[in-house]
């Protein structure tokens, strides 16, 4: 526990991401305080927590797919061990993930991706309908096809970040319920910024909120719901994935939107109401329990931006995690934590390092006279309001 005197690390945003690299730096001796007022009010409490680096493995993206599977290797230890440390649930869950096409046009389109990563040498089973309905049997009859991603596992967000808070603290790191506005209200040897979309009015890094709308569903009578794989689905042209989890929840995701409100739209829910209902009819006879909207921080090219900022060796990014900040939570915890503890930057950060994106640029907050030019991909207008300098919001 600290007691008093000045922290080896600060950590800005409680968020998953957050929370694993101050419990990976508490671990390892380091005194840490962390800053947020609200942690894991974020994007996390959003997220659905699949961890899919092979069915998010997306053309023109191979160094980002290398890093999710470098994550993805991490997560059962990375679980274990926050099981051991906590004894609390996560919902981790490797039942692994079904892909499935609708129509002919929606298994066209999905086959090219599934050849695509064979190609890269990630798992990736095609299975006729049978096989699939053998795998689930509550698939719509009309699906056409479909592949296994066996490797493709799932967490529960809202459980994995009071475990997270839990394992922090107990390795001795101090959360301190308050928003951090500008960097230089932090005394630490090293900062660490981990504010997801907040992150840009900190560091003046290129993040932007990428809106997502989520439905979570309940399975009637408490009952568990009727399928165990999560499934990623082509249904006419829509994008859907359906997460099950023990307790009777179904989560539906998610829009992907350049639009930086939290709205609900009655349009979205219907698009992926008629998605998920299209995919699994038992669907409809489901409590629909939630409808929310969260905003995670995309960059210029949909990858994190972990490590140093340009000309300050003091200041670590890790942030920029956009549809992936579940996943990528092992891998960028015990990688920033290296840093954090004075050694050498791991050659998986070179290709996410923030000078990528150019010279360093000053913090928004801290400009003063007219408004600067909006970097590329930034937004250009207020974001996220009171809280967008401290909550982590990335999700996966
Ligand atoms: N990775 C899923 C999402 O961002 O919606």
């Amino acid at each position: 526990m600290l007691t008093s005197g000045r922290p080896d690390v600060a950590v800005v945003g409680a968020g998953p991401i957050g929370l694993a690299v101050a419990w990976r730096c508490a671990a390892r001796g380091l005194r840490v305080v962390v800053h947020d007022p609200d942690p894991g009010s974020g994007a996390s409490a959003v997220a659905a927590g699949m961890l899919s680096p092979v069915a998010e493995a997306y053309f023109g993206e191979r160094e980002l797919t290398g890093l999710l599977c470098a994550s993805a290797a991490r997560w059962p230890a990375f679980a274990a061990g926050l099981t051991e440390a906590t004894g609390l649930p996560l919902g981790y869950r490797t039942e692994g993930t079904l892909m499935v096409g609708l129509t002919a046009d929606d298994l066209a389109e999905a086959g090219r991706l599934w050849a695509y990563q064979q190609g890269l040498g990630l798992p990736v089973t095609p299975l006729r309908p049978t096989q699939l309905r053998d795998r689930e049997p509550a698939l719509a009859p009309r699906v056409r096809g479909g592949a296994l991603a066996p490797t493709d596992h799932q967490v529960d967000p809202r459980l994995l970040v009071p475990a997270l808070r839990a394992a922090a603290t107990a390795a001795g790191a101090v959360l301190v319920p308050q928003a951090v506005r500008e960097l230089s209200e932090l005394d630490a040897r090293v900062t660490v910024v981990a504010a997801g979309c907040g992150a840009a009015a900190l560091t003046g890094l290129p993040v932007r909120p990428v809106k997502g709308q989520v439905l979570r569903l309940r399975a009637p009578g408490g009952a568990a719901p009727g399928f165990r794989h999560v499934i990623r689905g082509y249904a006419d042209g829509e994008h859907v994935y359906l997460v099950p989890r023990a307790g009777g929840e179904v989560v539906v995701g998610a829009t992907v939107e350049e639009r930086t409100d939290r709205t609900v739209t009655a349009g979205a829910v219907l698009r992926l109401l008629r998605a998920a209902v299209d995919l699994l009819p038992e669907l409809a006879e489901y409590d629909l329990v939630e409808t929310v909207a969260g905003l995670r921080p995309g960059t210029p090219d949909n990858a994190p931006i972990l490590g140093p900022l340009p000309g300050r060796p003091d200041v670590l990014a890790a942030t920029g995690h956009h549809r992936h900040g579940i996943v990528l939570t092992p891998v960028t915890a015990d990688l920033i934590a290296d840093l954090a503890a004075g050694g050498d930057p791991d050659p998986l950060l070179a290709p996410f390092a923030p000078d990528r994106f150019g010279p360093a640029h000053p913090p928004r907050q801290a400009s003063v006279g007219p408004p600067e030019q909006a970097l590329p991909g930034e937004p250009t207008g207020p974001v996220d309001g009171d809280r967008q300098t401290t909550e982590e919001d990335r999700w996966n």
